[in-house]
């Protein structure tokens, strides 16, 4: 398996240090081991993706193992798939990536992970040694077509149609989206009428639905913890001073979680897909 070159989409070779196409277009490896295949020109911010903050707060709150339950479920959805190539697409600081390669640990095979932040690679590359990071951006994924077994994506945008391209026919995309129920009672305390998250259907073209599962349990958080759940969702940005100073100040919080992991197998023949 190799990278692909993101400017002009030919197969990027390893010379010492870096990586470079036959168009000599070259890419250095970072000291903590990641590449940065996010050239300045396909950048749409200066700091794309999760900031500093929502990644520190994201990687205290999932080391306190509250989002285990998830993880273990597609853990063990990899355990019966068993794919020799995976890859996580905006994993993140890397929690999930980092047991995906564990998991497969016996079987062999390659794991990459991949997020438009920086900062979040750094901090991924840095504790998960067995796993290739780079940043990069899902629109444009710096893989060949039909090189990826599995392709997991939990909380990440991504292109579908780059989703079909690289994954093998017959190879497995599985997606991890909000429940309807997810953390409502966090979103209680910022809107004055919480919608459900009534989730559209996804419409994955090229792929038909094998399996979903729904896990879903009860969290009692301290007020710290609650506050650094806060801090690592979308929900930070519009939560009053008042909704910080609630949290931060009660002894504990009790939240539900609502997940919705859903299987997808890449059909062999497009024109069966539905
Ligand atoms: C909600 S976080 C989920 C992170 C991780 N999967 C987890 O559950 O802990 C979404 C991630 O997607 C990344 N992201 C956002 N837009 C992206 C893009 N266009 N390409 C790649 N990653 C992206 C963000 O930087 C962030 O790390
Ligand atoms: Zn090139």
């Amino acid at each position: 398996m190799s990278w692909l070159c993101p400017l002009c989409h030919s197969p990027l070779v390893q010379t010492a240090n870096s990586f470079c196409c036959d168009q000599r277009h070259q890419f250095d490896v970072a000291r903590e081991g990641y590449l940065n295949l996010l050239p300045v020109q396909h950048k749409r911010s200066k700091e794309p993706g999760d900031s500093s903050e929502m990644i520190q707060a994201r990687r205290a709150f999932l080391d306190a193992g509250h989002y285990q339950p998830l993880r273990e479920a597609i853990c063990n959805t990899l355990q019966q798939i068993s794919p020799e190539i995976l890859l996580d697409i905006g994993c993140g600081e890397g929690y999930y990536t980092g047991a995906f390669a564990d998991v497969r640990a016996d079987v062999g095979g390659e794991t990459y992970g991949l997020d438009v932040s920086k900062v979040a690679i750094r901090y991924a590359a840095k504790r998960y040694r067995d796993v290739r990071f780079c940043v990069a951006s899902s629109q444009r994924l710096p893989f060949a077509d039909n090189s990826m077994d599995t392709i997991v994506r939990i909380f990440a945008p991504c292109n579908a149609a780059e989703l079909a391209r690289v994954v093998k026919p017959g190879g497995v995309v599985i997606t991890a989206t909000p429940g309807p129920r997810h953390l409502y009672q966090l979103k209680e305390l910022i809107y004055q009428q919480v919608e459900l998250h009534h989730e559209v259907p996804e419409v994955m073209p090229g792929f038909i639905l094998k399996q979903t599962l729904q896990p879903a349990w009860n969290m009692t958080l301290t007020g710290e913890q609650a506050v650094t759940l806060l801090q690592m969702t979308p929900f930070a940005w519009r939560a009053r001073p008042e909704v910080w100073q609630q949290l931060k100040q009660g002894s504990t919080f009790a939240c539900e979680t609502d997940f919705v992991v859903r299987v997808w197998e890449k059909v062999v023949d497009n024109l069966e897909a539905q």
